[in-house]
């Protein structure tokens, strides 16, 4: 059965709005009506998008391979010389009457170039206006629910730049599930059970006794946990009852549960304020709601005979390639940082029903995921089928010197003061330069402010450091949030003036008489930028990296920008048509830019 179907040429699903599928349909029959066993002979059969779209828009490489396999078997077609006669071939055999790929050129080696009909791409964009929203891709997977772990600070700590980071991209990648259909349950894995609370807690006790009566701000609890630090460094006296209050808490002393919820609850409010700012929902799901699940775990690793207890009586949990283990419990009985995440894992399978969990931390805790995973796999949690487990680790980010990211005085910079200083400049500039109505400017500050810090983040492979620049980030050209926001208002303004001029888009897409026309090149263009979206939304779910989506829609703002400068839209006889294509190419960015928790301005 199966081999029958490899030998079978795809059949088009003509609602999926994918055009690598869609181009790949056209090669594949084209190559299937010359050799039908291509598929199994191991060809690559698929479409890629051209790299140079001065030669095409979708390009096909098989004639090298299936040359030489053909050459091979003795079963080349009749006047087959080389891989180009091969290439030439492919390109009769697709039909010119076929109502997708038009232009096919041979280039190089043996490359089929083609580029898409006009006719093909405008039912796409004209679906868009006629739903309001691009089409999702189709996927082969069904959606389901996903747990998202993410932004995760440290209780009594303040929230730094890596937080940010992590909350930054949590937020987009969440975004990207929700809007593929997944259930995803978005989780704050607060650090509020580890060690630093058996110092705090004996710190307060020796300096702060009036904890309940003078409650602390964020600002004096860093202090605290400063100070407390110095000291477990310092003294081992410390050192040991600050351990020996860690267990007690977790046994569930009174005294000191009551001290933990002050604690929380003063840094709580200072990351749910950074939250509101930034748009961001996240659930609190932290460390200390797994404490009571952990002896369960404990027992069934030890019930499979999966523990190994090590000197001082660790439990410990030894999988394939590393050679330290995961540490169940310490041996004075406390449970860490691993412990928590074992429990945290069969939790989010067996109760929440993830059928994906994805983590978001800085990469240096890339080992410790791994581990995790491979952990609940020996012990039969999880399939390498039956769950998807990802860890997106990202890197450092450093200040203009290139060095640790820092205040002028050398400090940690606080993330609420690196937001106001993106905002302020923004305002300033804004002020400078902009007509809009002074009651407008904050709330526009704000947009571009944030979005600038969150999309010089986003734009990038998470894995790669990056140095912090407000003059970059907030630059009106190149990569930015700003020059894309900009590119949007434009869109946008051009429909009001259009407005202004007797054709209203929003009255004619009301009456359903939106009709657009790609007869210009950079109309096509732009046609072809706006349905390549789906291909875009499709590459991000397969590594989970919004950057995809930057690059895409920097793209369709450059095709935008260059179908405005080079078509006339005002006052033209296509005007209607090209008012339409304005505003379809508004959509889809703002669709972008919502799937990357920016949000846009109708002007600026
Ligand atoms: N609180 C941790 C940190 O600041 C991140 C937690 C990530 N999530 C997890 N399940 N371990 O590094």
């Amino acid at each position: 059965q199966s081999l029958l179907q490899s030998l079978l040429p795809p059949t088009l699903d003509e609602s999926d709005p994918s055009l690598l599928r869609a181009a790949s349909f056209v090669f594949i029959t084209a190559i299937h009506s010359i050799c039908p066993e291509a598929s199994s002979l191991g060809i690559e059969t698929k479409a890629f998008k051209c790299k140079d779209i001065k030669h095409g828009d979708y390009q096909c490489n098989a004639a090298m391979a299936m040359f030489q396999k053909l050459k091979a078997t003795g079963s080349l077609p009749p006047g087959v010389n080389s891989p180009v006669d091969m290439a030439k071939a492919i390109a009769a055999a697709i039909p010119t009457e076929n109502p997708i790929l038009d232009n096919l050129t041979v280039n190089g080696p043996g490359f089929i170039m083609a580029r898409f009909k006009s006719s093909y791409l405008s039912k796409w964009v004209n679906s868009l206006l006629t739903n309001g929203a691009p089409s999702r891709p189709k996927l082969s997977k069904p959606s389901g629910t996903v747990v998202v772990d993410f932004s995760s600070p440290n209780i009594a700590k303040e929230m730094h730049v890596g937080h940010l980071r992590s909350t930054i991209i949590g937020e987009s990648v969440c975004r990207i599930l929700e809007y593929m259909g997944n259930d995803v349950k978005r989780i704050n894995h607060v650090g509020d059970w580890g060690t630093q609370f058996g110092m705090l807690i004996q710190y307060l006790k020796e300096e702060y006794p009036d904890l309940h009566g003078d409650i602390p701000n964020i600002t004096d609890l860093t202090e605290f946990y400063k100070n407390a630090k110095q000291r477990f460094d310092e003294s081992a006296e410390f050192k040991k009852v600050s351990q020996l209050n860690v267990v007690q808490l977790q046994a569930g002393d009174a005294e000191y549960l009551k001290m933990w919820q002050v604690l929380c609850d003063v840094s709580r409010k200072e990351f749910e304020k950074v939250y509101k700012r930034l748009d961001i929902t996240v659930e609190e799901c932290g460390e200390s709601f797994y404490n009571d699940k952990i002896p369960p775990v404990i027992e069934e690793f030890s019930a499979k005979g999966l523990i190994s207890v090590e000197d001082g009586g660790a439990k410990c949990v030894f999988v394939p390639k590393y050679k330290v283990p995961l540490m169940l419990q310490k041996s004075d009985g406390g449970y860490g940082y691993d412990s928590t995440d074992m429990a945290a894992i069969k939790y989010r399978v067996e109760e929440i029903k993830a059928s994906q969990v994805v983590y978001i931390t800085d990469f240096t805790q890339g080992d410790h995921f791994q581990m995790v995973f491979a952990a609940a796999r020996k012990i039969g949690w999880v399939t390498e089928d039956s769950h998807r487990l990802d860890h997106i680790g990202f890197g450092t980010v450093q200040g203009e010197d290139g060095k640790r990211f820092k205040t002028r005085s050398g400090d940690t910079v606080r993330l609420v003061d690196l937001l106001d200083e993106a905002v302020s400049r923004m305002e300033a500039s804004l002020k400078e330069r902009s007509n809009i109505p002074e009651e407008e400017i904050h709330a526009t500050a704000c947009a571009m402010g944030y979005g600038a810090v969150k999309y010089f983040d986003l734009r990038r492979n998470p894995t790669s450091n990056y140095i912090f620049s407000y003059d970059r980030m907030l630059d009106t050209k190149g990569n930015t949030a700003i020059y894309l926001l900009y590119a949007h208002a434009r869109l946008e303004s051009i429909i009001t003036k259009g407005k202004a001029e007797g054709v209203d888009v929003d009255s004619l897409l009301k009456e359903g008489k939106a009709k657009i026309m790609l007869e210009h090149k950079s109309e096509r263009n732009l046609g072809l930028h706006l349905q390549i979206f789906a291909d875009a939304i499709e590459e991000t779910l397969s590594d989970l990296y919004p950057y995809h989506i930057c690059d895409f829609v920097y793209a369709l703002s450059i095709a935008a920008s260059e179908f405005v400068t080079q078509c006339k839209v005002l006052g033209s006889p296509e005007m209607e048509s090209r008012l339409l294509l304005c505003r379809a190419a508004a959509i889809v960015m703002r669709q972008c830019f919502d799937l990357l928790g920016i949000r846009h301005v109708m002007r600026i």
